[in-house]
């Protein structure tokens, strides 16, 4: 059994050779900070990794829902620079200020186009206006609509598409029987929606933090 310390070590380990301090993400984060917002943006380490699926994909087209600051945004909009082109979904109009400055100072505001209000409202509204489909969507707002981001998803991508989805192990909470938070039953749903699915192959991955999350990994079937 792997300790918090051990996983978080070893975590700062793997940053340290593989992620290149880099002051456009280290401001994004701090201004995030100063400006109140929550610091759930995904780490470092999740964020190359987000970046180098978005490259193996030859991704052009991303959607994002769930913005917060920017930060995992710009890992996948300079996986798909300089001709790709991102939307990204949020809710609060704090984030979206907070956002559209780090991107602008990272020089990637002109290929993310922000959409702000309910994901849900705009994923509707994105189907019935014939949205061309994303390469890669990324799903990372609030989990108790992980399950109606995937349908969604699955309407808005195309064979070889890949979705992915952060926060799908909550420190092992999902592979419990009988928990009652909403948060980690979404998710538990999410999980199994994607493992049931025929024209999807996924797998979950566990992603170490200070406790031990996960991404998610579905590739769309040709
Ligand atoms: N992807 C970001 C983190 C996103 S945190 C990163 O890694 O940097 C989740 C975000 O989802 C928050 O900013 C929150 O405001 C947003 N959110 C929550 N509910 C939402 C909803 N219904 N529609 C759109 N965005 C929502
Ligand atoms: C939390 C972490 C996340 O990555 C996220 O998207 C939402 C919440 C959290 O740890 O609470
Ligand atoms: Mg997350």
């Amino acid at each position: 059994m792997s300790s918090s310390n051990q996983l978080l070590e070893i975590d700062q380990y793997i940053e340290r050779l593989f992620v290149p301090r880099d002051p456009v993400f280290e401001q994004a984060l701090r201004d995030a900070t100063e400006a109140g917002l929550p610091e759930i943006n995904v780490s470092p380490n999740e964020g190359k990794l987000l970046y180098l699926l978005a490259k193996l994909a030859g991704a052009k087209r991303v959607l994002e829902i769930g913005l917060l600051g920017g930060y995992s945004t710009i890992w996948l909009a300079r996986a798909i620079a300089p001709k790709g082109k991102m939307v990204t979904l949020e809710l609060d109009e704090q984030c979206v200020r907070v956002a559209s400055k780090n991107l602008e100072r990272a020089g990637l505001r002109s290929m993310v186009d922000i959409r702000h209000g309910a994901a849900s409202a705009t994923l509707e509204k994105m189907v019935q206006t014939g949205e061309p489909p994303f390469d890669l969507v990324f799903i990372d707002a609030d989990k108790n609509n992980y399950p109606i981001y995937l349908d969604f998803a699955m309407k808005l991508t195309h064979p070889s598409s890949l979705i992915l989805a952060d926060n799908v192990i909550r420190d092992g909470k999902v592979a419990r029987s009988g928990e009652t938070d909403p948060l980690v039953l979404g998710i538990q749903e999410f999980n199994r929606k994607l493992a049931a699915n025929p024209k999807l192959e996924a797998i979950l991955i566990t992603v170490m933090r200070e406790a031990l999350d996960g991404l998610a990994i579905a590739r769309v079937k040709d």
